[in-house]
């Protein structure tokens, strides 16, 4: 196992920083394993075995966690992810505890002193019920899925016939005056590749970015093969064939690979995570539904947070108990996945019980 740099001390912020020199600002927190659609990319039709509540994090052990990664180590992003998020009951209490996170004004963040960057991962199908009162507590951006825009296609792959509320859901977020809102793509050959033309015009007439992802062996039902994953490279050479694409550099610890269309219609992005692994730069860590820390979405060990947590520990015994599992953790973080290599073992959970 490696060592994690660094002892913390009352008088300041601290990197945490992998074996691999990578630092740590990015918290990724699945605040439920479940879902109201049934993707066949990441969930099986039936027979979801879903926590019992009292296996889930409650807002405050999330509160707890999310304070101490951005106060103890300068983690300056949070975002929240599923199953669907926006089906855990009163999210927006948990975006206004989450917004009030205030980066340490020493941390070696670009954003010390400033609001941490809160962003939320969604399906899109509830969001005109809720997105403005997420918006009031707090939330800076959203991310939603889009995978298709054919009402029958979209039934087939999400398993729900729920085409229009997401489109609902995509208008009423950008009216709703997020920093950004982006919308996610996972491509699969003979499925949806036929749509990346229109799917990247859809994102140019409503002024988001498109990220095409390529399609990751986490689906439940085990069906990925790589011939379904649809290549970086292709996914550009169909985009730039009609819209002239230039690269926009210094991506940074971001997953998604960006183009600007040189006509000036806003920017597209590709998620290559088997053609072009980006695990290099990773700064991301996560928490599981159920409290479970995991350094990489394709890790296969988890540390256990929940029960340090419910300990009964007294306030800083428990904060250094946390920070402890924590440092841990990012002591093993791996160099990254081994996605095609002989190597490669799935996960046991599915990405729905990741977080994505
Ligand atoms: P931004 O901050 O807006 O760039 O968000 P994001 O792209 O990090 O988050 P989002 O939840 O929208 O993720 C989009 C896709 O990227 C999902 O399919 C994720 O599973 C994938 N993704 C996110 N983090 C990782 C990662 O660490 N490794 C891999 N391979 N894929 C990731
Ligand atoms: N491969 C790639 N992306 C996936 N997602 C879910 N399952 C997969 C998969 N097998 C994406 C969703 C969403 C995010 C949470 O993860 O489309 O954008
Ligand atoms: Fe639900 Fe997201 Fe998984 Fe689709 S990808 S089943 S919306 S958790």
């Amino acid at each position: 196992m490696g060592e994690v740099r660094g002892t913390h001390d009352d008088a300041g912020v601290r990197d945490l920083v992998d074996p691999f020199g990578r630092t740590i600002r990015d918290l990724r927190i699945s605040v439920t394993d479940r879902c109201n659609f049934r993707c066949t990319y990441c969930m099986p039709a039936e027979g979801m075995q879903w926590l019992p509540k009292s296996e889930v994090l409650s807002f405050e052990e999330l509160e707890h966690v999310a304070r101490l990664c951005v106060q103890r180590y300068g983690v300056d992003g949070i975002r929240l992810t599923g199953g669907e998020p926006t089906v855990r009951a009163h999210l927006p209490v948990l975006v206004a505890k989450l917004a009030a996170l205030t980066v340490p004004a020493d941390s070696a963040s670009p954003l010390a002193g400033r609001p941490i960057d809160l962003a939320l991962t969604t399906n899109g199908a509830t969001l005109t019920n809720c997105v403005d009162e997420l918006k009031a507590a707090g939330l800076g951006r959203v991310n939603i899925s889009l995978d298709t825009l054919d009402r029958t296609k979209f039934e087939a792959m999400t398993r729900r016939d729920e085409l229009v509320r997401v489109l609902e859901g995509i208008d009423a977020a950008i009216a709703a005056g997020f920093s950004s809102v982006k919308i996610n793509a996972v491509v699969e050959r003979g499925v949806n590749d036929d749509e990346i033309l229109d799917l990247a015009n859809f994102g140019r007439a409503k002024g988001v970015e498109v990220r095409f992802i390529e399609f990751m062996p986490l689906d439940a039902e085990g069906h990925w093969v790589n011939d379904k994953v649809v290549s970086q490279d292709e996914i550009v050479e169909r985009i730039a064939a009609v819209h002239p694409l230039e690269s926009v550099p210094a991506r940074g610890a971001a997953p998604a690979d960006r183009w600007r269309y040189l006509d000036g219609a806003g920017t597209v992005g590709v998620i290559p995570s088997v053609t072009k692994p980006f695990c290099g730069d990773c700064d991301r860590v996560r928490v599981t539904a159920d409290g479970q820390f995991r350094t990489c979405l394709f890790a296969t060990t988890e540390f256990d947070l929940r029960s340090v947590l419910r300990s009964g520990l007294p306030g800083r015994e428990l904060d250094d108990a946390v920070a402890e599992v924590i440092e841990r953790a990012v002591g093993t973080k791996w160099a990254g996945h081994q996605i095609n290599q002989v190597n490669f073992v799935r996960p046991k959970r599915t990405m729905s019980q990741i977080g994505g």
